[in-house]
């Protein structure tokens, strides 16, 4: 039965498969290709003037991120690096590799690299990056772990649903389930206990700031009738301790000096989703 065939055709429902799959994938991305700006688009990886790697600067070199995006904390706007910036190392290292010649020249004749732009909201909404970055929101949650791309493309959508999603998380009303102290909890361990979140979070839900005592506390919230606050999620989740906010491999639940901190009360985080925080 085998020989009915030649030995070439075994391959050929793989082939088949493949120009299917390839066919397909063709139209999705034409359909995604046509009708969303390109700048919105997720896997948007334009190649670059230069071959500039991340994952060899930032990764393995262990350049902070603000070396040469100095203007993330400071303003609005994030900047992409001078020439200048470059040159401070590559006038000595690999001053002759030819992938580096554009920035030799761009250098000499004072003249910017024309790098790709990847990421742009449209100019209707109003963005600031030091709001964000001075916040505890680190980059990777609005770009990903860029610190291991070999080049850069557009991680996440930056559709509007994205910015409120995150912007709905953090708002505290969201997370709080009111309800009422009959007297039948034993104390305030039990409560954060019964709900899975901690002391540091049940203070601050309730507006008591960290240093307030647990007796104290226990002493507010305690009362018949009292109504309390309790998260029905963790609104802390997508911030960090300053001091990490460009380490973008850091995770916040293993760090025993952080996992119960409350940046939300501590920063006293007001996100908005009113349409004229973000459309001006
Ligand atoms: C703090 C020093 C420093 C700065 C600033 C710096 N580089 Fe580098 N760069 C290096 C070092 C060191 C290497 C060599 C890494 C290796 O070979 O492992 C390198 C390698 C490279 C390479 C070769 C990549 C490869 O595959 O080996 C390119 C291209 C490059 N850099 C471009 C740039 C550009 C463009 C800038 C400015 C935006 C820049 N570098 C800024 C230190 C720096
Ligand atoms: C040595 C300089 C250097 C360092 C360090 C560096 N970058 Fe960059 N970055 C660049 C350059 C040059 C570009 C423009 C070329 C490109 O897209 O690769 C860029 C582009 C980007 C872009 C895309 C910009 C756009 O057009 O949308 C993002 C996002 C970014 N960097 C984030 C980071 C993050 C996060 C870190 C730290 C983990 C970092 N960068 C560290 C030089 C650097
Ligand atoms: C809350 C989301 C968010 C965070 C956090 C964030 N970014 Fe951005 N980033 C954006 C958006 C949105 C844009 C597009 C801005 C625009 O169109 O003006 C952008 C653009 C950029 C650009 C391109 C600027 C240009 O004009 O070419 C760079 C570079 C960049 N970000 C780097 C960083 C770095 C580095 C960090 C961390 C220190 C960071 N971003 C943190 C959302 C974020
Ligand atoms: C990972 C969470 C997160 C994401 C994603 C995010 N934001 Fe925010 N945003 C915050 C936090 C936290 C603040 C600071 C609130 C405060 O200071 O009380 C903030 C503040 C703001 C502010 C107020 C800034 C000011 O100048 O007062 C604007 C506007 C804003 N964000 C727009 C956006 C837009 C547009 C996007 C999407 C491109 C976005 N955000 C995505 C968390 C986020
Ligand atoms: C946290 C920031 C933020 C808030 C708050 C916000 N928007 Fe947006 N909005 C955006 C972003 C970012 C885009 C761009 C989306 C894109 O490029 O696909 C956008 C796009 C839009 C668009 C263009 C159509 C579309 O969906 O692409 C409309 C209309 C709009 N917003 C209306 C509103 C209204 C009405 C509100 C209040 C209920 C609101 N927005 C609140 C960030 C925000």
């Amino acid at each position: 039965m085998s020989e009915v065939f030649p030995r070439w055709t075994n391959r050929l429902p793989g082939q088949i498969l493949f120009a299917l799959l390839f066919l397909l994938g063709g139209v999705a991305a034409g359909v995604n290709y046509y009708f969303t700006p390109k700048y919105a688009r997720v896997g948007y990886q334009p190649s670059q003037p230069v071959p500039f790697s991340h994952a060899i600067h930032s990764n393995q070199l262990g350049i902070d991120c603000r070396y040469c995006h100095d203007g993330v904390e400071k303003s609005w706007y994030s900047n992409v690096p001078s020439t200048d910036t470059c040159i401070n190392c590559h006038s000595e290292v690999k001053s002759a590799d030819p992938r580096l010649e554009l920035v030799r020249q761009s250098y000499k004749e004072s003249k910017p690299i024309d790098w790709v732009q990847i990421h742009k909201v449209p100019d209707y909404v109003y963005f600031n990056h030091s709001a964000h970055v001075n916040r505890g929101v680190s980059c990777v949650e609005c770009h990903g772990r860029v610190d291991l791309m070999e080049e850069v493309y557009h991680a996440k959508s930056f559709s509007m649903s994205f910015c409120l999603d995150c912007h709905r998380e953090m708002m505290p009303e969201t997370h709080l389930v009111q309800k009422d102290i009959n007297g039948d909890l034993k104390g305030i361990h039990e409560i954060a206990k019964d709900n899975g979140i901690t002391i540091a979070q049940l203070k601050g839900f309730n507006g008591y700031s960290e240093d307030i005592s647990e007796k104290e506390l226990e002493k507010r919230l305690l009362r018949p009738g009292q109504k309390i606050n309790i998260s029905a999620g963790d609104p802390n989740k997508r911030l960090r301790p300053l001091s990490e906010i460009t380490n973008l491999s850091y995770n916040r639940w293993d760090d025993p000096d952080f996992i119960n901190k409350n940046f939300v009360a501590h920063w006293h985080i007001k996100t908005s989703q009113n349409c004229s925080a973000c459309h001006r």
